[in-house]
């Protein structure tokens, strides 16, 4: 125990000249009767931690954990975006298709843990800006941020270091230099003119910044944020284009090249179309498909019951085949599927306006219109 009548003060600080020998000087100073010790470093000093008795820093924690939530946080939000909230396909995947998920998984997790990392360090953990700090009033500090490293025995709660005690125990260590900062622990060289000047700076910047985009805005309201999308260059469809040596801007599609879903057809005569079999099954749905496309594509000619009373004027010469007669009626599905792809004489070929299995489905709807003429009553369900 000290006499209560020594000499008191908020911090006796001693200073060395190489960081060995604050090392050494911490570990002997380690759980001092004295005062809280505490070092001070111009830079980060290796072992000086375990030197002091620190515990372990919990940041590598912190830091995981935030990790772990970053990710699940981004995978979530780009899962719910994805295939709950607006589900799209691209490019033929799934809505839910996660490996593509995992570039900004692994981002957002990475800006989590950076910024528990950073800002945890800074802020949580060393309380960081400590612009009060007594310290900062001292003279030793200016030597400390140069080339200087401290080691200082502070007042814990209130009742003062005793000078003379502590200055003998940190000579005895080996320090050059020693100084006392007094009680009350002083206050640092007011920093507060300097931040009511920056607060000031900042908030005039966000008025000014303010009113600025406001008056542009009222003075120039048609000014066009990114003209450059507006004045591309583009290519009009059916338009002359200087690129080509042919000079056409339309390409056609290279000798041999099959669009998706249309397969190359080679068979030549109805004969060999004959053992084309149609792949639909014969459903309501297909039905009402075939009566659709066949209402759009063939009833012009073939009337609305397939009886060849076209509703076209003399004007078109030819005579639709009536499709109900015995023959068409016996023919098989390939048959009538050639007609559709090849056409008859008057009757153009209708490949390119229905898809393969369009095709099937008229004629099974076709295969109706032939049966109702010839309705027996097992035919109604
Ligand atoms: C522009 C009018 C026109 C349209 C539209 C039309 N056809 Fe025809 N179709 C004809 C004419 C004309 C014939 C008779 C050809 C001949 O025998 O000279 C014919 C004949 C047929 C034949 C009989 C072929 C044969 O072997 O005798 C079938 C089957 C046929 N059409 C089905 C269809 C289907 C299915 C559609 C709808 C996808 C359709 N047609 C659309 C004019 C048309």
């Amino acid at each position: 125990m000290t006499e209560p009548s020594a000499a008191r003060a908020w911090a006796v600080i001693g200073l060395f000249e190489r960081p060995e020998d604050l090392l050494r000087a911490a570990a002997r100073l380690r759980g001092s009767p004295l005062g809280r010790v505490q070092a001070y470093t111009p830079y980060p000093v290796h072992h000086l931690d375990e030197a002091l008795g620190l515990r372990r820093s919990p940041l590598g924690g912190m830091v995981f954990v935030m990790g772990v939530l970053g990710a699940l946080t981004a995978f979530a939000f780009q899962y719910w975006m994805s295939a709950v909230d607006y589900p799209i396909v691209t490019g033929g995947k799934s809505p839910r298709s996660w490996q593509a998920f995992v570039p900004i998984t692994f981002e957002v997790m990475v800006l989590f843990a950076t910024l528990t990392a950073g800002l945890g360090m800074l802020f949580l953990l060393n309380r960081l800006p400590d612009i009060f700090h007594p310290m900062l009033a001292s003279r030793a500090m200016e030597k400390i941020t140069r080339d200087r490293f401290a080691l200082a025995l502070e007042s814990s709660g209130g009742q003062g270091v005793d000078v003379d005690a502590a200055k003998k125990v940190i000579l005895e260590l080996g320090a050059q230099e020693v100084e006392v900062l007094p009680l009350p622990a002083p206050a640092p060289a007011a920093p507060l003119n300097f931040l009511l000047g920056l607060g000031g700076a900042l908030v005039a910047a966000c008025v000014l910044a303010g009113y600025s985009t406001y008056w542009v805005i009222k003075l120039y309201p048609e000014l066009p944020p990114m003209s450059h999308m507006e004045r591309q260059p583009r290519l009009n469809a059916q338009s002359p284009s200087g690129f080509f040596k042919d000079g056409r801007g339309m390409r056609p599609a290279p000798v041999g090249s099959v669009a998706r879903g249309h397969r190359p057809y080679l068979i030549k005569t109805p004969e060999e179309a004959a053992r084309l079999v149609n792949p639909l099954p014969r459903t309501t749905e297909t039905m009402e498909k075939g009566r659709v496309l066949y209402a759009v594509y063939c009833r012009v000619c073939h009337g609305f019951l397939g009886d060849g009373r076209t509703t076209l004027t003399s004007a078109y010469g030819a005579k639709p085949a009536d499709l109900r007669i015995k023959r068409l009626a016996l023919a098989p599905d390939g048959t009538i599927y050639h007609a559709i792809m090849v056409g008859k004489n008057a009757m153009p070929s209708y490949a390119y306006e229905l898809k393969e299995d369009e095709r099937w489905a008229v004629i099974h709807y076709l295969r109706a219109l032939q049966r109702a003429q010839d309705a027996r009553e097992s035919d109604i369900p």
